[in-house]
C-alpha cells in the first residue's frame, strides 16, 4: 500500500514554511502594455472581480480560471492574473500555494483527489489512493492526489474526479474511473453523490 506522506512539521504539504528570499527585488503590479492576457480570460477575471465587494476575494476564482487556461498556474498565468487584477504576483504567489486546488507546479489536467483523511481512511482511503495510482500509470495528463477531507464522509471512502464526488469506492472502481476519465465519459453514475436520493425524496418516495 502507498503511504501517504507526511511531513516532519506534520504537513502534508511541502514547502509552507520556506524561508522568504529577501534577495529578490520588490514585487510590482505587473504592466498591462507588456503583459498580454488572452481577451475571454481577461473578461472572466473581470466578471469574478465585480461579484465581491473587495476585489481581491476574487483571488481564488481568478486563479482558477489562469489555471484552466494554462494547465496549471505558472507564473505567466499568475503574471497574467496579477495584471487583470492590478496586484503583485507575489500576492496571488502567496494565495496559489496556500490552496490545494491551485496547482503552482506543473500537474496533469484531469484532477483526481482520493480523500484519505480520517473518515474516508477508517474505511479503506488508503487503499484507494493505491489502486487509484497503480490504475493511472504514470499517465501525465492524470493528476491523482490525496486529498484532506472533501466534506463528503458520508459517502467514505470516496474521491472528487474533475469535481464529480463519488463513493462510496471499491479499489476495483478505480479502474474503472480512469478508464472513463480517459475516454471522456461520464464517471460512475451509481456512485455519483448528486445523484444519491436525499432524506427529503425518499421520505416523499415513502409516504
Ligand atoms: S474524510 Fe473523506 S470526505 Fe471527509
Amino acid at each position: 500500500m502507498t503511504e501517504v506522506r507526511r511531513f516532519t512539521h506534520g504537513s502534508r504539504i511541502p514547502g509552507w514554511d520556506d524561508a522568504v528570499d529577501f534577495s529578490k527585488d520588490p514585487a510590482v503590479v505587473p504592466d498591462a502594455a507588456t503583459t498580454p492576457v488572452p481577451e475571454h480570460l481577461r473578461a472572466e477575471i473581470e466578471e469574478y472581480m465585480a461579484r465581491y465587494p473587495d476585489f481581491r476575494s476574487a483571488s481564488i476564482p481568478a486563479l482558477r480560471a489562469a489555471q484552466r487556461e494554462h494547465g496549471w498556474c505558472s507564473p505567466l498565468a499568475i503574471e497574467q492574473t496579477a495584471c487583470v487584477m492590478g496586484l503583485t504576483p507575489g500576492y496571488l504567489t502567496a494565495v496559489g500555494t496556500f490552496y490545494d486546488m491551485i496547482e503552482t507546479q506543473p500537474s496533469g489536467r484531469q484532477a483526481i483527489y482520493v480523500c484519505t483523511n480520517i473518515s474516508c481512511s477508517l474505511r479503506g482511503g488508503d487503499a484507494i489512493y493505491s489502486a487509484m495510482l497503480e490504475a493511472a500509470a504514470d499517465d501525465s495528463d492524470l493528476n491523482v492526489r490525496h486529498f484532506e477531507c472533501l466534506g463528503a464522509c458520508d459517502i467514505a471512502p470516496m474521491a472528487s474526479v474533475n469535481g464529480e464526488y463519488v463513493g462510496p469506492l471499491e479499489p476495483s472502481d478505480c479502474a474503472t474511473i480512469i478508464a472513463d476519465v480517459k475516454a471522456g465519459r461520464e464517471v460512475l453514475p451509481d456512485k455519483q453523490l448528486r445523484r444519491r436520493p436525499s432524506a427529503h425524496t425518499i421520505a416523499k418516495q415513502e409516504s
